[in-house]
């Protein structure tokens, strides 16, 4: 899919809303992982350097159309200051008189941030008059926020209507490398999903099953797996509601011959608490009253085994409860694992993104999407609104 870029913005002068995914994780009123800022800042930065009159626009967490204070994006305009190396402001509404006065007394380099566009309950509705509203007082739109590309939303799609729309750098990198993997893996290509969210999980195995030459299943996902098989789980974590679906998908792998590698072994403890006793037992004979936390040494050894032989790994979800210390050997392991082996190896999802940063090992990754969902319904073949304002015509 070839993109119109900021390559074709004439940019000097111009005043450019541009679309950013800042939806960062923030802790005691603080952002607590960057790597969405950080993504950005090339492009505002030769944005800035050419003269553009720049004002950011995002949306932070699920305020559903209500102004939350603690959703407000002034903590990420100032992280972003700081790695901008200057103060950047934030405004207290993306709309109206105020947004227009302050844009247009921007200097040529000069930047805003916008308020959390999720605070108008417009925004999800992709409202026309919305989208007027925030585009009127600019000349061009710049999308950035790949993460947000599979939401057809007033400020990723509706805008587009009114202005000229162009992708940044982050944006045309994210659609190249994925739509590669997507369209021509180099193969064998493994998926390995890991995560709570069963649900959503098994809509994306089930799309991706035609397309893969096996799955690997860790973190509390793999606990419905195992439930789906007969075995008893213990106090794990089960959507009871998706086992007939799990059953059916594992009917398809077999019949299809794709190897859908479930843990062999697990961490267990009583309860998710810092110093609880832990145990490492069979997968299929977890005791009453334990849980599953993290998959076990076998199983990460069974894992490595299977992506030192695979040409494209694509990764999605912890594969135990990775932020308490004693259940993030899994992930751990996994990571050193696919970051040791041949294959192509990318990371979606930010969870996992932050899982791999803690971990120190993010830039040894042949690739880490900012996108979550975003990057899992392109993988599938799903529709990405966003992109079509910014398809080359
Ligand atoms: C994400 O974090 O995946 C994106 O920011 C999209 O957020 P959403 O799922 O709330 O639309």
């Amino acid at each position: 899919m070839e993109l119109r870029t900021i390559r074709d913005l004439a940019p000097r002068g111009k005043k450019v809303l541009l679309r950013a995914d800042l939806n960062v994780p923030l802790s005691a009123g603080r952002v607590a992982d960057d790597g969405r800022i950080r993504a950005v800042v090339p492009t505002l930065r030769w944005l800035a350097e050419r003269g553009a009159r720049v004002a950011v626009l995002s949306h932070l967490g699920r305020p559903d159309g209500k102004v939350v204070e603690g959703l407000r994006m002034a903590p990420v305009a100032a992280r972003l200051g700081e790695l901008l190396g200057f103060e950047v402001r934030a405004l207290r509404n993306c709309v109206g008189p105020d947004v227009e006065g302050e844009v247009g007394g921007l200097p040529p380099g000069g930047l805003v941030v916008l308020e959390n566009v999720r605070f108008h309950p417009e925004e999800e509705k992709n409202d026309p008059d919305f989208a007027r509203a925030l585009a009127s007082p600019f000349e061009a739109f710049v999308n950035e926020a790949f993460a947000t590309a599979h939401r057809a939303h007033a400020s990723t799609v509706g805008v587009a209507r009114s202005l000229p729309a162009y992708a940044g750098f982050l944006m045309e990198r994210e659609v190249e490398v994925l739509s590669s993997v997507r369209d021509d893996p180099r193969r064998p290509y493994y998926v390995l999903v890991g995560g709570k969210k069963a649900k959503d999980k098994l809509g994306v195995l089930t799309d991706l099953l035609d397309r893969v030459d096996g799955f690997l299943i860790g973190g509390g996902v793999a606990f419905t797996f195992l439930a789906a098989q007969g075995h008893g789980v213990g106090k794990s974590v089960v959507d009871p509601a998706l086992v007939e679906t799990i059953r059916d998908l594992i009917r398809r792998a077999e019949e299809r011959g794709t190897p859908l590698h479930l843990p062999q072994d697990v961490v267990v403890a009583r309860e998710l608490a810092l110093g609880a006793e832990t145990r490492v037992v069979p997968a299929d004979a977890i005791p009453e009253g334990w849980m599953g936390l993290d998959i076990g040494p076998a199983t990460v050894q069974q894992f490595a085994e299977v992506v030192a032989g695979a040409g494209t790994v694509v990764w999605t979800g912890p594969l135990g409860a990775f932020e308490h210390p004693p259940f993030e050997a899994g992930t751990r392991g996994v990571a050193e694992a696919l970051v040791a082996s041949p294959a192509f190896t990318v990371v979606g999802g930010g969870e996992t993104g932050e899982a791999v940063e803690k971990l120190g090992l993010a830039d040894r990754f042949g690739y880490v999407s900012t996108g979550g969902g975003a990057t899992l319904d392109l993988l599938r073949g799903r529709s990405m609104p966003a992109l079509e304002p910014l398809r080359v015509s």
